[in-house]
């Protein structure tokens, strides 16, 4: 396995089982699941209906390929595009979130003719060429070679932004005002595509103003570039509020692309935006496991059950909770610089007590400590210093309480050691 490889934890967990947000490891120590594989088992572990599913179609039929029409993965598409927002949208499946944007990427530069793309700062969208290039963050950006020319431009990391004092409309208006300017100066002057997460995952659940997408997507609009919405982490109403991340944000996206909890585990992800743009492809192209019959049939239970047991209600509800109670600790702990987030994706920044200065060693604390109580959480941020929680959507009051407690014992620990006395 490659050194690139980062493992959690000073001796690494390997799990072996889950049940509900419950995830047991190799020595049969059972933790709290607060991270859900990185936002990825949405309705949680060892979900029957999903497993039904799943073991049903794995006795049916593993792979047809796109030569064959496979139902659960119609069926899927025509309620992915449903649900979508986008009139007339079409759906292509591909494998992962790297995949999907890739292909979002190329689908904007074959439209608009153009290799040219704006992304934020601080951005995450994946490993391949393509996603990797259009990512916006130092420690994730393996090489500066990339298929397309990237720019990039001001987003919703506040805590650390120059404009980072204005009330939310100057701080939207000093954005929109960077836009142009990079548009107007640094490019040449045909852009294909701004591609956004609604929420900053990767980066430590960066959440903007409400409406900055949308007044991006409004300079965006008089230029002709479309706008790509990347809902990896943020889709199918992890946010509590909404059921896409863009829709706090009064944004009309061409293209979403999203992943991670749609297979609940399963290798799934895909893209769906205007049909005219999805059908433009001058050339054949498949996937040869995109959509494949087990991922689809698995995907199509786990949101069926999602939508059946409002799930997103679920979100916004326990994100309130687990706000409620973790608000306070930025008043008592000195090492935490800012709680933030939305429904549940909520993060920690981890700062040198009395400085905004970024402790990635407060955050690997953090976890250890977490993780010695039975907790699991997650890491992030630009430098390495945000504690994430995001459980599985159908995590209850008592988990979220437990949770609570025991991170706020782990925080302690690290203000203790950072902030003695
Ligand atoms: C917002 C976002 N986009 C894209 C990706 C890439 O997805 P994948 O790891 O499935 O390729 C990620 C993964 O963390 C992500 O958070």
């Amino acid at each position: 396995m490659p050194s690139w490889i980062g493992l959690y934890y000073d001796e690494p967990i390997e799990l072996v089982s889950g049940q509900g947000r419950r995830v047991v490891d190799g020595e049969g120590r059972t933790y709290l699941d607060f991270f859900g594989g990185i936002l990825t088992t949405m309705t949680g572990h060892a979900v029957p209906e999903v497993i039904e599913a799943v073991t049903a179609q794995a006795g049916r039929l593993l792979h047809s390929s796109t030569l064959y029409l496979i139902r659960p993965m119609v069926e899927l598409a025509e309620r992915i595009a449903e649900l979508s927002g986008i009139p007339d949208a079409k759906v292509f499946f591909v494998n992962s979130g790297s995949e999907a944007n890739d292909l979002a990427v190329q689908l904007a530069c074959t439209a608009r003719r153009s290799n040219q793309v704006l992304a934020l700062r601080h951005s995450y969208h994946g490993r391949s060429f393509a996603s990797a290039g259009i990512t916006g963050m130092r420690s994730w950006s393996a090489t500066s070679l990339t298929p397309v020319t990237v720019n990039y431009v001001h987003g919703g990391y506040r805590y650390r932004s120059p404009f980072k004092d204005l009330p939310d409309d100057r701080y939207i208006a000093a954005c929109v005002e960077d836009l142009r300017e990079v548009i107007e100066t640094a490019t040449a002057g045909d852009v294909a595509c701004l591609i956004a997460e609604p929420i900053q995952g990767v980066a430590g659940f960066v959440v903007p103003p409400d409406g900055l997408l949308g007044a991006l997507g409004e300079v965006c609009d008089e230029y002709g570039i479309l706008f790509v919405s990347d809902e990896v982490q943020t889709g199918w109403g992890r946010t509590g509020e909404n059921f896409w991340g863009y829709q706090a944000h009064g944004v009309r996206p061409d293209l979403i692309t999203f992943a991670k909890g749609l297979g609940n585990g399963l290798a799934l992800g895909g893209l769906v935006g205007r049909g005219d743009l999805v059908d433009d492809v001058p050339a054949n192209s498949i996937s040869t496991f995109g959509g494949n019959p087990l991922a689809t049939a698995g995907a199509l239970a786990n949101l069926t059950y999602l939508l059946d047991h409002d799930l997103q209600a679920n979100a916004a509800t326990m994100g309130a909770r687990l706000r409620e109670r973790l608000d306070p600790l930025a008043d008592e702990m000195a090492v935490i610089g800012e709680v933030r987030g939305k429904g549940l994706m909520v993060a920690i920044e981890l700062v040198r007590p009395g400085t905004t200065e970024a402790d990635p060693a407060a955050a690997a604390m953090v976890l250890e400590e977490s993780r010695t109580r039975g907790l699991l959480i997650g890491k992030g941020g630009v430098r390495g210093n945000v504690a994430r929680l995001a459980p599985p959507l159908s995590v209850t009051a008592d988990e979220i309480d437990e949770a609570a407690a025991t991170l706020g014992e782990a925080l302690g620990v690290a203000e203790e050691a950072m902030n003695p006395g």
